[in-house]
């Protein structure tokens, strides 16, 4: 058996770990072959491969990033995508394939597999923790620790200036890294992209923290909306998969606190630091487990799976679920913070 292995969309810490593991327990427990195919579907689309053995996964667990490279690929946006990675496949003998990526990844790869009968095995991955049938993806402990230092950084000169720090955090449309990071941090407010916020209530809280004689920080989600306005965007932008590149609200409402309270306020767009250098303890431990079950997926032929953690055990799911309903913050999670909220 020769399994492919890609990874795909944006990078995020624990990848290279999930691949040590695949490697690890394929090679070492059922004596398979591997071919890494780089930057995503585009190396699988132009036949471009990276040896993956054993010795090119030494070293690999603390490593963030990705040894394969990736990119947003969207190989139905080609109209002879699919004849291209079935030739590639053929050529380099590949009989299974490892796709690991987040939405976007595990949707071309469940069509793959239901609509082409490309036999595939997913894994989740996405700082952005949003895919709904897993209870959490690996990187976004990393992203939350990253965002939670900086956030404790940010305390000490926000208040030795007695200034409002706005602090844009990563997460696309939902507000996980924000709610997390801005608890952990002790944010004056968070805002997420579940709720809309109230700019003036925001400057209320604001008010509120000053004549507390503490500094605010004001955690934003980068998708977060003003009530009755648009998404700040700092341009219209979008990739291969049609997704508009976010960023911008965090010095719009810096901009916006400013005027209104007459209180000096900064903005900090923390962006790809959430998903560089090495991952947690947990995102390698979660990582490595998600690594061991694909490979026991694909022994098992279970194609079309995605694994995936549910309380504290690997399941697998259909990959199609994967991609069906983001996870957002509901209501009520989002109202426990509000306790800390001014
Ligand atoms: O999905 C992960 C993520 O980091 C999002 O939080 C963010 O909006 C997006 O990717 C940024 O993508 P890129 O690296 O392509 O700019």
């Amino acid at each position: 058996m020769r399994v492919g292995v890609l990874t795909g969309g944006g990078d995020c810490p624990g990848l290279n770990a999930v691949m040590r593991a695949v490697v690890r327990k394929g090679v070492g427990r059922y004596g398979y072959d591997f071919t890494g195919f780089r930057d995503g579907w585009r190396g699988l689309l132009e036949g471009e491969t990276v040896r993956l053995d054993v010795a090119a996964v030494r070293g690999m667990l603390p490593r963030g990033g990705t040894l394969l490279g990736s990119s947003r690929t969207n190989p139905f946006s080609q109209d002879d995508g699919v004849r291209r990675i079935r030739e590639n496949l053929a050529k380099y003998e590949v009989d299974a394939l490892i796709a690991i990526g987040g939405e976007d990844t595990l949707g071309v790869a469940a069509r793959l597999t239901d609509e082409y009968g490309v036999r595939c095995v997913g894994v989740p991955k996405t700082i952005d923790n949003d895919l709904s049938a897993t209870d959490y993806t690996f990187g976004f402990n990393t992203a939350v620790t990253v965002a939670t230092e900086a956030i404790d950084r940010l305390h000490t000169t926000a208040e030795s200036h007695m200034r409002v720090l706005v602090v844009e955090v990563m997460g696309r449309h939902a507000g996980w890294i924000a709610l997390h990071s801005g608890l952990a941090g002790g944010a004056n407010c968070i805002l997420i992209p579940e709720q809309r916020f109230d700019v003036d209530e925001v400057c209320s809280w604001v008010t509120s923290r000053f004549r507390a004689s503490y500094a605010p920080i004001v955690v934003v989600a980068e998708g977060a909306m003003p009530k009755g306005g648009e998404m700040v965007l700092k341009d219209g932008s979008t990739d291969s998969f049609g997704h508009v590149r976010l960023s911008g609200v965090g010095e719009w409402l810096a901009k916006e606190i400013e005027s209104r309270t007459g209180k000096e306020a900064r903005t900090t767009v923390l962006g790809h630091v959430q998903r560089g250098g090495t991952p947690t303890a947990y995102d390698r431990w979660l990582a490595t487990r998600f690594g061991l079950h694909a490979i026991d997926a694909v022994r098992d032929e279970d194609w079309g799976s995605m694994v995936a953690l549910r309380g504290t055990d690997i399941v697998r799911v259909p990959l199609s679920q994967a991609t069906e309903k983001l996870k957002t913050v509901a209501p009520e999670l989002y109202e426990e913070a509000g306790v800390f909220f001014g």
